[in-house]
């Protein structure tokens, strides 16, 4: 795996521009030529991880396009929405279909034109592969291959029927995909010295929808016989398992699934890394955190939370598997965030809903220290994944993600740091649950949402829907960085039996020019006499606090 990890030590080291610090105060040093810049990396300390770009923490603020829209004649339509999202970083498809229209033969007409666009409209990119499977299907599968079923089969049901979902058992389509993720890799490499391509996904939400397993003849053999011993090793089974269904009981089909898809998945993954390293990943389509039930209830075989252990042991080449959230309600989402949020895998949403409801979880995702966070079906092409979260895409119904990102834009190398060395707290706004307090240092912080800005608040009502979120960063020595939409944030310290109360001893409002803090205003009187109230004005204060 192409990753890194790193003593406690170092990772101040490496951080010591990237955060807090004094030495900070310095202007950024220029970036490196395009031919020095280091290799975007996931580098892990002390349980937690970072996409370190140019050799420090980066957030990628994301967006994720649709899915035929990563196409020189459509790329028009997308730019706007980039732009007004102010998203640095645009996850886009590359389609094995138009990568490979003849066996062996490559067309990076359309890879050179989405580099080239990125770059010129200043945005990273993470590209999707689309080969093999795409939301359990291989609909992606160049017309040579579908038109060769014999060498591309499709998996069997229990009754010998196919499901259009491709066998991870075909050979053929193991090598087909694994020489096309390759050549774009080379590609990449080739091209790339600018680094503007952070992380690569390797195929999209693999697995099955509705059929546990495939239940072709080599499927069956390999069902009936004895688990891989890796396999039994990584899920601290015993060796002596003779089959899938003793070795797992209930489990069996399921994992032998996971298993399978993941082993070819990580496949592809290897071959495509030994030619350039870059972060690979895999993405899921979830199943129910709080009421899973079993498949065919939700896609089997992909990277869901009850197989992220198989998926590890299967395909180490990838640097992580993520979830795609689209479960709007607070209990199921922060619940995703904290199954993906693993010390063996950084957190990274590389699709989550587009509906206003959904910007807040941005917060969310920042407290579980994630890599990077995309709302999915950003573009002007007129598509409506509307069931997924999201009506029309317009600026109205996109407003509180660009609220995250035009707060978070300027400081996300701050934020980045900060999550790195278990420093950023964050907290999102639950239905019914207008108060929240979280612990930071010698210092409670109490948020609460729905109050005006002047007067006490004692009761807090909420907001009329739950769109609050605020985020504190502790900056040492009593001061913090604090942000947030549509809430109250107040402190109080833990000690409180010592009778000590909180005195704002400075209130700044400002901006991070990269990791320098510069003071546009000091707050006082009704600014801070209740508590510091945030509305939809993207705002950052530097508070320091003491106590009387
Ligand atoms: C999840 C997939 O990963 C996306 O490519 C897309 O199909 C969405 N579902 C639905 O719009």
């Amino acid at each position: 795996m192409q990753t890194k990890r790193l003593p406690i030590a170092k990772v101040a080291a490496a951080l010591a521009c990237s955060s807090t610090m004094a030495a900070c105060a310095a202007p950024k040093p220029a970036a490196p030529p395009a031919s020095e810049r280091p290799l975007p990396l996931i580098v892990h300390a002390d349980g937690r991880h970072a996409l370190f770009v140019d050799g420090a923490p980066f957030l990628m603020l994301g967006a994720q396009i649709n899915n035929s829209s990563a196409w020189p004649a459509v790329l028009p339509k997308v730019w706007p929405a980039i732009e007004y999202l102010h998203a640095n970083t645009v996850e886009m498809p590359i389609y094995w279909e138009q990568l490979e229209p003849e066996p062996a033969r490559f067309d990076f007409s359309v890879v050179d034109t989405l580099l080239a666009e990125a770059r010129a409209h200043k945005v990273y990119l993470v590209l999707l592969w689309f080969g093999t499977w795409k939301n359990g299907s291989g609909h992606y599968m160049p017309q040579w291959a579908k038109r060769s079923p014999e060498r591309f089969p499709r998996m069997l049901d229990e009754r010998g029927r196919p499901v259009d979902s491709p066998s991870p058992f075909a050979e053929t389509a193991l090598e087909a995909d694994t020489r096309a993720f390759t050549a774009l890799m080379s590609h990449l490499k080739a091209r790339d010295a600018e680094r503007t391509v952070l992380m690569v996904q390797v195929e999209n939400e693999p697995g099955t929808w509705g059929h546990v397993r495939d239940f072709s003849p080599e499927a069956e053999k390999r069902f009936e016989a004895a688990p891989p011993p890796e396999l039994l090793a990584a899920l601290r089974k015993p060796a002596a398992a003779a089959s899938w269904h003793d070795a797992f009981g209930d489990d069996a089909d399921e994992f032998f699934h996971a298993w399978s898809v993941a082993r070819y998945v990580g496949r592809v993954a290897a071959a495509g890394k030994a030619v350039y390293p870059l972060p690979l990943y895999a993405n899921a389509a979830l199943r129910d955190p709080l009421d899973p039930g079993r498949p065919p209830k939700y896609e089997s075989g992909g990277p869901t939370d009850n197989v992220i252990e198989i998926w590890k042991a299967a395909a180490p080449a990838l640097d992580l598997v993520a979830p795609d959230i689209y479960m709007g309600d607070s209990p199921r989402y922060l619940k995703v965030l904290e199954l993906y949020d693993r010390r063996d895998n950084p957190l990274f949403v590389p699709e989550t809903g587009r509906g206003p409801g959904f910007a807040r979880y941005f917060f969310a995702a920042l407290a579980h220290g994630a890599v990077g966070f995309s709302p999915f079906g950003v573009d002007y092409t007129g598509y409506v994944s509307a069931p997924l979260g999201g009506t029309r895409v317009t600026e109205e119904n996109m407003a509180q993600f660009a609220l995250n990102y035009r707060l978070a834009g300027p400081m996300q190398r701050v934020l980045a740091g900060l999550a790195f060395e278990g420093k950023l707290k964050a907290v999102v706004e639950e239905k019914d649950k207008p108060k929240q307090t979280f612990e930071l240092g010698a210092w409670s912080v109490n948020v609460s949402y729905g109050v005006g800005h002047f007067g006490p608040g004692k009761d807090p009502p909420g907001n009329p829907e739950p769109i609050g979120r605020a985020l504190v960063g502790d900056l040492g020595n009593d001061q913090f960085l604090v942000a947030g939409f549509f809430c109250r944030v107040d402190f109080q310290r833990r000690d409180e039996a010592s009778g000590k109360q909180r005195e704002f001893v400075r209130v700044e409002e400002g901006a991070y020019e990269g990791t320098a803090f510069r003071t546009a205003r000091i707050w006082n009187g009704d600014q801070t006499d209740w508590g510091l109230n945030f509305s939809s004005v993207p705002e950052v204060l530097r508070v320091s606090l003491g106590t009387f």
